[in-house]
């Protein structure tokens, strides 16, 4: 008999939120479920370098942009700033323990740029540095842990901005090209999974748009920043940084890829937009949402071109590429996409319809007012951070809608999970027994699946996060680890999600036919 998949992850929460001792519902041998995530599916827990590591003066590391951001007062809600933020640096090998013992086959990490180049270009290899990541890559190809690693996940040398104002100089796009480069040179023998930005759509908005991220720029309405032009900045930046994802696929393609044999992309931020009404100007304006949030990034390197949807809008207003990068750095400049996704939003039209300034309706983000609640309607359960409803539908619809628009390129999901807060005396259980998260990524992963057996080429899915960590300007107000972090004694402990994942993996690699790793014991 064939059990539906959110059936068995019912009965797998529901066995977890009465057991204090141990559980061994996973019957491997006798599980019954036809998995549809493929046998060398990726399963894995996700992280990034500022948030997790600390040690930001350690061995010879640079200063980074987050790092000089973080150190002005008001940039953080708490006041905190990722100096020491869950010590990943020095705790790496109880880290990995963490992850054997859920039975992932797999860890996306990111690089700190500085900690390699702490001057880009402009310096020397941080050999301490090099050190550093072989040891933590290791450790992870010793365990069957497949390292899956992002060259920048919003963090970049501080040198590259005081010199050229990073992103709004093409100067960058050498600086990335030689960065990559080295990465590919030290680690490419054992990384097969190259991912050359985390949420560029998020890094340029935050950055250049509403000011939130470093460098903080921003003008008008959009704002309150010293210095910047929100209508004009992020598509400089944006194409500076498009073409350097280019530059670093092309160092890859023609110098490492045949050897090496790996695969690189690049990973978005990706929202469900859902027109608020059937009328066909909020079905439009959904489209153009999505146009220029994402599209807008994912356009100009599968297909060559910017979304029709901002052509039309911004024409000229739009930096060019050149026809040289298009023919021969920008068409099918990736191997899969990376999907980050957390959220679904309601989009109503701003072109026949007046809309209040806010969210998405000026001419810069294509006339559409975004947001997660319409006229007293909430597109799905609220969560503590504003942008955050929990809408598992929209994964299917997301995953399938990428899979339409770039012809089924292989996607991983290289982020999906719950943000959560404590109250200020919370009990054991409030800290432990984290049923919310497991209902969230059950749903999410069940809408996966669905899409999965609808055809779309799905190869890999990641919780953000393995541990609490440095939630950028929410500090560490905002808890996302499927591991609690005690801020004080920096101790790490599984909760109910943790517990959860695991037996979630080996209820598919049962169901797969695949022999459990050494990761697999039953106890709790
Ligand atoms: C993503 C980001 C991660 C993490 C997560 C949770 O957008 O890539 O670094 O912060 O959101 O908010």
């Amino acid at each position: 008999m064939e059990l539906p998949l959110h059936h068995a992850i019912f009965a797998m929460s529901f066995c977890f939120s009465i057991i204090i001792g141990s559980c061994d519902i996973v019957s491997v041998k006798e599980n019954s479920i036809s998995s549809p995530f493929s046998d060398n599916f990726l399963f894995g827990t996700a992280s990034s370098s500022y948030q997790f590591e600390g040690a930001y003066l350690t061995d010879g590391k640079g200063l980074n942009n987050w790092d000089v951001f973080t150190h002005k007062p008001g940039t953080t809600m708490d006041g905190t700033n990722g100096d020491i933020a869950v010590d990943h640096y020095h705790r790496y090998e109880e880290d990995v323990d963490l992850m054997e013992f859920i039975g992932v086959n797999s860890y996306r990490f990111s690089l700190s740029w500085a900690r390699i180049l702490p001057k880009g270009r402009y310096g020397k290899v941080n050999k301490a540095g090099i050190d550093y990541y072989n040891l933590l890559i290791d450790a992870l190809v010793n365990r069957g842990i497949e390292p899956f690693v992002t060259l920048t996940h919003y963090d970049i040398p501080q040198e590259l901005e005081d010199r050229y104002e990073s992103w709004l100089s093409p100067e960058i796009q050498e600086d990335f090209r030689y960065y990559a480069d080295v990465c590919f040179k030290y680690f490419g023998d054992r990384v097969k999974y190259w991912v050359t930005f985390n949420e560029p759509n998020v890094a340029i908005i935050r950055g250049y748009r509403t000011g939130l991220h470093p460098p903080a720029r921003c003008s008008g309405l959009f704002g309150n920043c010293s210095k910047g032009d929100s209508e004009r900045e992020p598509f400089i930046a944006a194409a500076n940084l498009i073409s350097s994802h280019a530059a670093a696929v092309d160092v890859y393609r023609t110098k490492y890829q045949k050897n090496q044999g790996g695969k690189i992309g690049i990973v978005l931020n990706a929202i469900w937009f859902e027109p608020f009404s059937n009328s066909s100007e909020d079905k439009l304006a959904a489209e153009r949402a999505q146009s220029f949030y994402m599209n807008w990034f994912l356009d100009p390197i599968i297909l060559g071109r910017y979304p029709a949807e901002m052509e039309e809008i911004l024409g000229p207003d739009l930096p060019p590429f050149s026809r040289y990068d298009v023919e021969n750095k920008l068409k099918r400049g990736l191997d899969f996409i990376g999907v980050n996704h957390y959220t679904s939003m309601f989009v109503k039209d701003c072109i026949f319809s007046a809309c209040e300034a806010g969210l998405g309706s000026s001419r810069t983000e294509g006339f559409a007012f975004i947001s997660g609640q319409m006229d007293g309607v909430s597109i799905g359960e609220p969560t503590v951070l504003d942008w955050l409803h929990v809408h598992p539908q929209g994964m299917e619809k997301i995953v399938t809608y990428i899979k339409d628009r770039y012809n089924n390129i292989p996607m991983f999901i290289t982020e999906n999970g719950l943000g959560t807060n404590e109250n200020s005396f919370p009990t054991t259980e409030d800290i432990f027994n984290d049923a919310d998260r497991v209902e969230y990524l059950s749903g999410y992963l069940d809408s996966l699946a669905s899409a999965i057996r609808k055809g779309a080429d799905v190869r890999g899915y990641f919780v953000w996060s393995l541990l609490d960590n440095f939630e950028w300007i929410q500090g560490y107000t905002i808890r996302f680890g499927l591991h609690h972090v005690d801020y004080t004694t920096l101790s790490r402990t599984r909760r109910l999600s943790a517990f959860w994942y695991k037996n979630f993996i080996a209820q598919h690699k049962a169901s797969a036919g695949i022999r459990p790793g050494p990761g697999y014991t039953q106890e709790r």
